[in-house]
């Protein structure tokens, strides 16, 4: 198993810990931690059965069968992501009220989103789809690339554990964190605007 994908494993076996501890200090029956670990699993399986191919980071694209040409598909998962983060970023900014239900679904959305333009960015790709807003960086330092994709799973990892603390104070900190992973990677891979 890669790298990659152990760092999504840790996030569901995360989850589902927590999920655990609540049950067992019994203090709120509907907890959040129980709901967001059933929708990443069923997201999950949902992806799998409609492909067999995986992924580094262990979880199938929902775009497999897509026939768009790979810049043309991650384009779009950027730019859906992109919307995931600016939806959040209203919340965490106190321009839309924090309701915390309503909120973990948006977290909940971003990452079964999360993951999808890195599949589609492959040495062996033809040249036009290469293009895009890409450095050639990404083909020449393959890892260094590669290790900003753990960074960002796992600053997602540790915004996915503050949101389920319900804290507004604790799920700042976390999502300019995560927004920093998006920054970095753009700096050293990607095209500025
Ligand atoms: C591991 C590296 C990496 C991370 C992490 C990353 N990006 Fe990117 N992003 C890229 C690269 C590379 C491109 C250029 C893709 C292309 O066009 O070939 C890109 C392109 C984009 C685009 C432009 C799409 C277009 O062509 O119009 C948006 C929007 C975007 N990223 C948003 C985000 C957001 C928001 C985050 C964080 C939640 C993020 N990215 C995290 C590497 C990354």
């Amino acid at each position: 198993m890669s790298k990659i994908a152990w760092v999504w494993c840790a996030i569901l076996l995360g989850v589902t810990a927590c999920q655990k501890q609540e049950q067992a200090t019994e203090r709120q029956p509907e907890n959040n931690a129980e709901i967001i670990s059933a929708e990443i699993v069923d997201k999950s399986q949902e992806n799998a059965d409609k492909s067999e191919e995986k992924d580094a980071f262990g979880i199938p694209s929902i775009y497999a069968e897509d026939n768009r040409p790979p810049l043309e598909i991650r384009t779009h998962a950027f730019k859906k992501i992109q919307q995931d983060m600016e939806g959040m970023a209203k919340v965490v900014n106190g321009e839309m009220p924090y309701d915390p239900d309503k909120f973990l679904e948006q977290v909940v959305e971003f990452f079964g989103d999360a993951h999808e333009p890195f599949h589609y960015f492959e040495a062996e790709m033809p040249p036009e789809d290469k293009r895009g807003k890409s450095r050639d960086t990404i083909w020449t330092d393959e890892d260094g690339f590669f290790d900003q994709q753990v960074k960002f799973a796992e600053r997602s990892s540790e915004f996915l554990e503050a949101t389920i603390t319900n804290d507004l104070e604790k799920i700042k900190p976390a999502f300019a964190n995560l927004s920093q992973t998006c920054k970095a990677c753009h700096d050293g891979y990607k095209v500025a605007d």
